[in-house]
């Protein structure tokens, strides 16, 4: 059998010079993995296309080698995935009625998800873009006063019209949608078809879903929601029914309010206020879900507060959707809202961008450690620069040829830090 020995040792020989010869995988194996690192802490996720999750090349501007170094890159280094569009209203339901669902897209990223043993969220139920219009248009003729549940009347339909008041139109749309509006009830109906049917389908596979996004108002000012048409139309309990649905769907699932810009106080207050005004009516609200867009300029201090602030909610706290744009427009704030994204990412990058990605990142994840008993996921918005959604910002870790950048190493130093003070 002795002779057995240097015939097992030239094999692995072989076996390593194989791996070699493929470059990308020897490589890979070398380097620390996010989920790995950071295990003890948190959950690293990220935010997966359609590409990525079918395996095949389409959108993204990506060639099917790209795509497969990208899933391997996925795999590589995370335990979490989100998918960045398939589950939106428009991709998942784009007509109304019950066959006007498109399950194929969404059904192979959570089997995607399944298989390589991750766990899974889902976003996003209830959002004011990315919805078709279908959803908002009027079936049923009004009653002939004007819609007495509605809450801002200033907003109403045309007393005995589905007509907004004052001519306005519908947000998120392109500008498209003019009416005549559903009603409150219709909509409210049509909520409930889509968050039980959605939900309902992934019941026990998907942990953690996105209920109602972005429905609080940017900056300062005394309105704490956003105008939409879902705030419009159904008023501002939208937001607790959309909670009720999604529990009664799967009274298991993690049910997160998610908004960006958090990092704001005054967009931060009013997430506080109506967080708690959904507590004192006990809705199943379960976590903070903060998107985390945020720029080359937010430090530790800044994140720091932040996480303070949220977890004196008594929630545990996702970071959803986290990139740091390197762009110079983006240095104006840390506002997320899709319809401002091409400005957000205009003016070139800033300079020494790598080095000042970074830096950010080390404080935001020197921040992130310091709250770990809030913090349960941290989820970055794309696998890397070039599939990202500001792909002008390079906001990621990994550059469009999935080679780690400086704030990757950056990344992982905070991690082994942490580990070292225990
Ligand atoms: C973005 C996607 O990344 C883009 O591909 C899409 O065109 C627009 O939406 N906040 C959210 C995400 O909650 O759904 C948005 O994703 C980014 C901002």
């Amino acid at each position: 059998m002795k002779t057995q020995i240097p015939h097992r040792k030239s094999y692995v020989g072989l076996l390593t010079v194989a791996l070699l010869a493929i470059g990308a995988t020897a490589q890979s194996a070398d380097r620390p993995a996010l989920k790995e690192v950071y295990k003890n802490y948190f959950e690293v996720g990220m935010a997966i296309n359609r590409s990525a999750a079918t395996g095949t090349a389409g959108g993204a501007n990506r060639n099917q080698e790209q795509v497969n170094s990208d899933v391997a890159l996925v795999k590589e280094q995370f335990n979490h995935i989100v998918p960045e569009n398939d589950m939106k209203w428009q991709l998942i339901h784009p007509r109304e009625g019950a066959d006007g669902y498109n399950f194929g897209p969404a059904d192979a990223f959570v089997n995607f998800g399944l298989s390589n043993k991750m766990s899974i969220a889902g976003h996003t139920l209830v959002w004011h873009s990315q919805t078709p219009n279908w959803v908002f248009q009027g079936t049923n003729p009004p009653p002939a006063t004007a819609n007495a549940s509605a809450p801002t009347p200033a907003t109403a339909n045309e007393a005995g019209t589905n007509t907004p008041a004052g001519g306005r139109r519908g947000r998120g749309f392109g500008g498209g949608f003019t009416g005549p509006r559903a009603s409150r009830e219709e909509l409210l109906q049509r909520m409930r078809d889509h968050i039980h049917t959605v939900v309902g389908r992934y019941k026990g596979k998907i942990k953690s879903w996105d209920v109602v996004n972005e429905a609080i108002a940017d900056g300062g000012g005394t309105n704490i929601l956003r105008s939409s048409l879902w705030s419009e139309i159904i008023g501002p309990d939208f937001i607790a029914k959309a909670f009720q649905y999604a529990h009664e769907a799967d009274p298991n699932a993690i049910l997160r309010y998610n908004d960006y810009g958090l990092e704001n106080p005054l967009k931060r207050q009013k997430l506080i206020t109506l967080i708690k005004s959904l507590q004192a009516q006990k809705v199943p609200v379960h976590v903070i879900g903060s998107q985390a867009h945020v720029n080359v300029s937010t430090t530790f201090e800044t994140m720091d507060q932040a996480l303070t602030e949220m977890a004196s909610l008594g929630l545990p706290i996702h970071i959803t959707e986290l990139d740091v744009n390197g762009a110079a427009g983006g240095l104006r704030g840390t506002g997320a809202d899709v319809a401002a994204n091409i400005s957000a990412t205009q003016g070139g990058l800033v300079d020494n961008v790598n080095q000042r990605l970074a830096d950010a990142y080390a404080g935001l994840f020197r921040a992130f450690l310091k709250h770990r008993d809030s913090l349960k996921v941290v989820t970055f918005w794309g696998v890397n620069d070039a599939v990202s959604w500001r792909a002008n910002g390079k906001p990621l870790l990994f550059d469009g040829n999935n080679q780690p950048k400086p704030a990757f190493d950056a990344v992982i130093t905070e991690a082994k830090k942490a580990a070292k003070a225990r």
